[in-house]
C-alpha cells in the first residue's frame, strides 16, 4: 500500500504505570537471572500495571499526557477514536468507546486488534480516514497491559513484556510533511508461533490455543529480524527515498538483539536508532510511540526529520512507515 499523504501526527503523549519490575524481581518468580535477560534481550526493567489498572486507564493517562504537552486545545474537533490493543478491558464495548466517554468527545470509536504493530495499523487507518475526508482529527491510541495475560511460570515470555500506552493526534499537516508511505503485512501461517486463546480453543489447523500468551521465541526472533529490515526497505522505497535520508529509525522495542540485527543488516549507524527497550521491555502496541516520544523529549527528533517506524508481532504481522515530523502549535 502506497500513500503520499499530507496527513501526519501533530501531538503525542505516553504513559507507563508507576510500578517498576526489575530483572532481579522476576528472578524471584522464575528460574532466570539479570545477566541472562540483559544478554539475550537488552531489557533491565519494565513497568507493570496495578491490579485494577487496565488498557482504558493507561490510554486515558497517555491522552492526558498529550494534553499536558500540547495544550488543552489538542482534543478540539476529534471526530474519531481508534485504539489498538491486544488487552482490551472487555470484548464489548470497545476500549476506544471508554476513552471517548471519558473525554466526552463527539466521535466514533473502535478498537484495532493487530498485536504489537496495532498502533501502526491504527495510524494507517487514521491517515486513510483523514485523507478520504471521512474524519478530520483522529485520536489514535496504542495501549497494552501484557502483564495481565502472561503466564507467570513461563520464563520465556515473562521477562520480555511491560505495560504502557501512547496517544497521538492524526490530522492534516502542511504539504511535504506527514506519512510518506505505509507498508502493512501479515502471514497467518505463523499464527502458531505467538498466540493466546479467546473464544476458540484451537487454531483452524487444530494447534492448541492457551489461556495465556504462548510463544516460540526462536521462530519469532528469526521472523522479526527478517521482516524489520525488509519492511524498512519497502517503506523507504515506497516513499521514494534512500535509507541514508532517514533521520531516525524508530523500531518496535521487543529485544535489543532484534533491533541491532536489523540495524546491522540495514547498515544504519547506531546513533540513528531510537531504543529504550532497556527500561520498558516490550510494551506491545505502545512501544513505537513511547520510543518516539522519548526522542522528541530529549531533542533528537526535530521538525522536518524523516522517521522510519517499524513494528512486528503476532499474526505474524508487521507494519512500517516513513513519517516526516511536523511540529504544530495548538
Ligand atoms: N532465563 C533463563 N533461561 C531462559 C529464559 C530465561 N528468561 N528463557 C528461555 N531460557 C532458556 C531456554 O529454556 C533455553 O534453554 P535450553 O537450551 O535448556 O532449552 C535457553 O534459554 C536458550 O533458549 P533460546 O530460546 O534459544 O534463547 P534465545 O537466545 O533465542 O532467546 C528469546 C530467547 C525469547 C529472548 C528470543 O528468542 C526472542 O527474543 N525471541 C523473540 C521474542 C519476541 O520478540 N516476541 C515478541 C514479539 S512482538
Amino acid at each position: 500500500m502506497t500513500q503520499a499523504l499530507s496527513v501526519g501526527i501533530t501531538a503525542l503523549g505516553t504513559y507507563v504505570p508507576s510500578k517498576v519490575v526489575t530483572n532481579h524481581d522476576l528472578a524471584q518468580l522464575v528460574e532466570t537471572s539479570d545477566e541472562w535477560i540483559v544478554t539475550r534481550t537488552g531489557i533491565r526493567e519494565r513497568h507493570f500495571s496495578a491490579e485494577d489498572e487496565f488498557a482504558s486507564h493507561m490510554a486515558i493517562h497517555a491522552t492526558e499526557n498529550m494534553i499536558a504537552k500540547h495544550g488543552s486545545a489538542v482534543l478540539d474537533g476529534v471526530d474519531l477514536v481508534i485504539l489498538a490493543t491486544s488487552t482490551p478491558d472487555a470484548l464489548l464495548p470497545a476500549t476506544a468507546a471508554i476513552v471517548q466517554n471519558h473525554f466526552k468527545l463527539k466521535a466514533g470509536a473502535f478498537d484495532v486488534i493487530a498485536a504489537c504493530p496495532g498502533w501502526m495499523y491504527a495510524l494507517s487507518a487514521a491517515a486513510a480516514y483523514v485523507k478520504s475526508g471521512m474524519a478530520k482529527k483522529v485520536l489514535t491510541i496504542g495501549s497494552d497491559a501484557l502483564s495481565k495475560i502472561l503466564n507467570w511460570e513461563d520464563r520465556g515470555t515473562l521477562v520480555l513484556f511491560g505495560d504502557g500506552a501512547c496517544a497521538a493526534i492524526v490530522e492534516a499537516v502542511p504539504e511535504g510533511y506527514g506519512f510518506k508511505s505505509f507498508v502493512l503485512g501479515a502471514d497467518g501461517e505463523g499464527a502458531k508461533h505467538l498466540n493466546m486463546r479467546c473464544i476458540n480453543t484451537t487454531l483452524p489447523d487444530g494447534s492448541p490455543l492457551t489461556e495465556k500468551v504462548s510463544m516460540n521465541g526462536r521462530e519469532v526472533f528469526k521472523f522479526a529480524v527478517r521482516v524489520m529490515s525488509s519492511a524498512t526497505r519497502e517503506a523507504v522505497a515506497q516513499a521514494g527515498m534512500r535509507l541514508e535520508e532517514i533521520a531516525y529509525f524508530v523500531p518496535h522495542q521487543a529485544n535489543f538483539r532484534i533491533i541491532d540485527a536489523a540495524r546491522s543488516s540495514l547498515e544504519l549507524p547506531l546513533d540513528k536508532v531510537v531504543s529504550n527497550v532497556e527500561r520498558y521491555g516490550n510494551t506491545s502496541a505502545a512501544s513505537v510511540g513511547i520510543a518516539m516520544r522519548e526522542a522528541l523529549d530529549d531533542g533528537r527528533i526535530k521538525d522536518g526529520d524523516d522517521l522510519l517506524l517499524v513494528s512486528f508481532g503476532a499474526g505474524l504481522s508487521w507494519a512500517s512507515s516513513v513519517l516526516r515530523w511536523h511540529v504544530k502549535t495548538f
